[in-house]
């Protein structure tokens, strides 16, 4: 049985709405935040919500949690890869948005004074889970045993065996750009055919899944990619998450689309640009609890 946060492995869900809150300056105090977080774990299924921490609360709890670390800034030619790092980070996860609204406030409630909220964005599943570009986005997501073995920590001890580390990524398209591409350009950014989904050899190096290829690195760096479309006013993207036993296949794969390791950097950055960049570790469940034993709660 794994012991994980169920949201994690399961499918996207049709709606999501991702809170990123951070800690009040009057509220850096242990003792205090222990009471907050038990309170919150009450109301934290896992499913409904998936729940992650931040470095720098973990910093105020005082507890070191092996391979957390602060999302990296990073560049490639002509582009910036951002880091925003927040205190916690909750996904919530529905059918319904207005629940979801609800919800959010239920949680940004419970925190008040102690936590004030960040970060807020609406996402959803687009048409059988494709970007707004059109491409199907997950195919070559793992599954069963393999997602698990990518996504969850396992061998560590009680309290870390079932967590998770989560990559969160704001990305704006620019879609005009996009569409006034050729369909035979906009399969080679991708390195998909969009009629078929099918991969094709003759994709240029700079094509995403040429770049991202999980088993092309070594040792192979898989990862469970979650992701989701967002729109806000007139603006569009993908929310990129993605879970992993650590950061290190995310970090593998996000240095090659930057064109660090051979100078072609990745084609998504022809319209797509990241306007935010988090990590967060994301404890695992005991019975229908959040398990925060690792963190002495
Ligand atoms: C604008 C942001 C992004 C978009 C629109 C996007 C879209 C896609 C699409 C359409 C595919 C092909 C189908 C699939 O296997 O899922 C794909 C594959 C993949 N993407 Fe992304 N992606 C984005 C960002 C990222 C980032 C930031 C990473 C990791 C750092 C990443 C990692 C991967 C991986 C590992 C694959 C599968 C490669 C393989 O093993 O074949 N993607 N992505």
């Amino acid at each position: 049985m794994n012991n994980s946060q169920a949201g994690i492995l399961q499918d996207i869900p049709k709606h999501s709405r991702y809170l990123s809150f951070h800690l009040e300056a009057d509220s850096i105090n242990k003792d205090r935040l222990h009471e907050v977080l038990e309170e919150l774990a009450e109301i934290v299924d896992g499913e409904k919500i998936v729940l992650g921490f931040g470095p720098s609360l973990l910093q105020a709890l005082q507890v070191l949690i092996k391979d957390m670390r602060t999302f990296p800034v990073l560049s490639g030619p002509g582009f910036d890869i951002p880091s925003t790092p927040a205190a916690l980070w909750c996904w919530l996860r529905g059918d319904d948005p207005g629940e979801l609204y609800h919800l959010s406030r239920e949680v940004e409630q419970l925190l008040f004074p102690h936590f004030n909220l960040g970060h807020v964005l609406d996402g959803f599943m687009f048409q059988d889970s494709r970007d707004l570009t059109g491409y199907e986005d997950g195919t070559e997501n793992p599954e069963g045993e393999e997602a698990v073995a990518a996504a969850i920590v396992n061998g560590q001890g009680k309290g870390l065996d079932g967590s998770s580390f989560v990559a969160v990524q704001q990305w704006v398209h620019d879609l005009d750009v996009f569409e006034d591409k050729s369909v035979d350009e906009q399969d080679d950014i991708i390195g998909r055919h969009i009629s078929d989904n099918a991969e094709f050899d003759a994709a240029p190096p700079s094509a995403h899944v040429k770049r991202t290829a999980q088993e092309s690195f070594e040792p192979d760096a898989f990862i469970l990619r979650r992701s989701m479309p967002w729109t806000e006013g007139a603006d569009a993207g993908l929310n990129f998450v993605s879970f992993g036993k650590s950061f290190a296949a995310f970090e593998t794969i996000l240095n090659r689309m930057t064109g660090k390791d051979d100078g072609i950097s990745d084609a998504l950055f022809s319209f797509s640009r990241p306007v935010t960049g988090a990590y967060f570790w994301c404890p695992p469940m005991k019975g229908n609890k959040l398990d925060l034993s690792a963190l002495g709660i």
